[in-house]
């Protein structure tokens, strides 16, 4: 640690660790977008302090532990590519923070913002059931649960591993009597349910765009980024199905992500409403139960 001896504050860590990113050419998206967020969040974590309080915080001096531990979560951060978030163990979605590690994707969906709105104008009744389908660590889910504080909400994977966090935030938001976790291969296992909203951030990277990412997003688990060749198999599969478990009046939303233009082509059938987002992002659809039945009987349940 002698080497750090002309580090004093926090604001000279930061200002440190900020340089060391910077040098490194990290690549962010997984809660901030800059070395100097990035840094403050791992710096914060290293003193275990909230970073409500970070502007009373910049002149505190660092203890040997506290230096130590920082600089291993620098090096963590640039050797492995590792996301902050899962240094940390948390990440916030909706105003929330949760839960997370390499089981689960970092949240990051723009469907927050639908939430924040009720999913306003396009839901019209009170959803008394909610459906997060792939739900990873719970976050849209959750946040749902929050928002609608009278609604049942189901949280569904495939992957235990990721339900395993998922309980841990049903545990952490104390909401275990109306929110439950269910493995399962899309609907399956919920296939005889009933929702008034289905919310899906599912896997939608197609191969050859899963080749070009940065380092960072291979620390995710692949089940939850990658679909098939293209990376519409899973979502293709919903559109087919998700109108047996949706309620009259009932909602599907989707994210599809940046390929969304390619997949309203691919779909051109369906007449998805592709909201716009004041705080980024793009590629989620909206489709009514009624609008998905139209669609299936003009087809003729092709
Ligand atoms: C893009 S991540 C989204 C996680 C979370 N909803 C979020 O927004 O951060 C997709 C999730 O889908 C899950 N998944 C992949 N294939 C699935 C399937 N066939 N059925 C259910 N879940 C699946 C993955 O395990 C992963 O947790």
């Amino acid at each position: 640690m002698q080497l750090f001896s002309e580090l004093l504050s926090l604001r000279d860590w930061v200002r440190w660790a900020s340089t060391r990113f910077r040098d490194a050419e990290l690549f962010y998206g997984h809660g901030t977008d800059n070395d100097w967020d990035e840094a403050q969040v791992l710096a914060l974590w290293a003193i275990n302090q909230p970073w409500q309080r970070l502007e009373q915080l910049w002149d505190v001096r660092l203890s040997s532990d506290e230096k130590d531990k920082l600089v291993k979560a620098v090096e963590k951060r640039i050797i492995k590519r590792c996301p902050a978030a899962y240094i940390t163990g948390e990440a916030w979605f909706a105003g929330l923070p949760f839960y997370v590690n390499e089981n689960t994707l970092v949240p990051r969906s723009p469907i927050a913002e639908l939430i924040d709105a009720q999913f306003q104008p396009w839901l019209s009744d009170y959803p008394a059931r909610i459906l997060d389908l792939c739900t990873g660590s719970g976050c849209i889910g959750i946040a749902c649960a929050v928002e609608f504080a009278d609604s049942e909400v189901d949280l569904v994977d495939i992957s235990a591993d990721a339900l395993h966090v998922a309980k841990r935030n049903i545990e952490r938001f104390d909401l275990s009597s109306r929110v439950q976790a269910i493995e399962s291969d899309g609907l399956t296992e919920v296939l005889e349910q009933r929702y008034d909203l289905i919310v899906s951030n599912p896997p939608y990277v197609s191969e050859a765009e899963y080749a070009q990412l940065p380092a960072e997003y291979l620390a995710e688990p692949k089940l939850g980024l990658t679909s098939g060749n293209d990376g519409f198999d899973f979502v293709q599969g919903l559109l087919r199905q998700a109108e047996q478990c949706l309620l009259p009046g009932g909602l599907l939303v989707v994210e599809v992500g940046y390929g969304w233009e390619l997949f309203a082509e691919r779909y051109a059938e369906y007449p998805f409403f592709w909201p716009e987002f004041e705080h980024g992002g793009c590629g989620v659809f909206i489709l009514s139960r009624e609008q998905l039945v139209d669609v299936h009987s003009r087809l003729g349940g092709q």
